[in-house]
């Protein structure tokens, strides 16, 4: 771990003080993608699931992976290549619709009956489902990722950190405190890796330090 890592790990015992009422609202998110503000997206994907891929997959092939938030993560398209069936969630159709085009993957759209104004986006092949909806019109987020996971199954989860009285987010510190207090009644809660992801942009946020910080839950009730 470097220093920073350490300023990290120290940062934990605060709370998350400054960034209380946090929220990036849907029309907020709709409006990045509408003016291609997303730095957020990994164009190459996301090199930290790239390492722990088989950690994740723990030798098993053919299995469903939900990406909820997914964007036009590339990871989708990686998963469904060697075999595994994708589900995804996304409030932004023109981010799916990227997706689809940036991959030359033909797919059809349907409404969702059950949710009203939800689509779901279908590769033709069958593998890849994204539903364009809010996720918040599945259910609650952490409920519905507990309802998915069934015995046994593993959800790589990658969280920033950072100083939050520096700068307000998005994207928005999460400290371990807040991870386990959500998943820790349900999960096994591992982190594989704290990586220093500092970089200019950071710095112009006024900030000293920026991670990523991943782990991986395992259901156990
Ligand atoms: C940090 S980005 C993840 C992007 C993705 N990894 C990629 O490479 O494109 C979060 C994504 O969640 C979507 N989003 C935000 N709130 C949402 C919600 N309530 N329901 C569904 N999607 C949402 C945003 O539009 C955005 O694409």
């Amino acid at each position: 771990m470097d220093s920073s890592a350490d300023a990290a790990g120290v940062l934990e015992s605060s709370d998350i003080g400054s960034q209380k009422d946090r929220v990036v609202t849907e029309e907020e998110w709709l409006q990045r993608w509408e003016m291609s503000n997303i730095g957020f997206h990994k164009e190459q994907g996301h090199p930290l699931l790239r390492k722990y891929l088989d950690v994740l997959l723990n030798g098993r092939s053919g299995l469903r992976i939900f990406f909820p938030l997914c964007g036009k993560a590339v990871e989708m398209k990686w998963l469904a290549d060697v075999g595994h069936s994708v589900v995804g969630v996304e409030v932004s159709e023109q981010a799916l619709k990227q997706f689809f085009a940036e991959h030359s993957l033909p797919y059809c759209e349907e409404p969702v009956p059950e949710i009203s104004g939800a689509k779901k986006l279908q590769s033709t092949s069958g593998n890849i489902s994204l539903y364009c909806c809010s996720i918040y019109d599945l259910s609650s987020y952490v409920s519905l990722m507990i309802t998915l996971m069934e015995k046994n199954s593993s959800y790589l989860l990658v969280t920033v950190s950072y100083d939050p009285n520096k700068h307000k987010g998005p994207p928005f510190y999460v400290p371990e405190s807040e991870i386990k207090s959500l998943f820790g009644n349900h999960c096994e809660i591992k982190c594989l890796q704290k990586v220093d992801d500092f970089s200019d942009k950071h710095r112009q946020w006024g900030l000293d330090y920026f991670l990523e910080v991943l782990y991986i839950l395992k259901f156990v009730a």
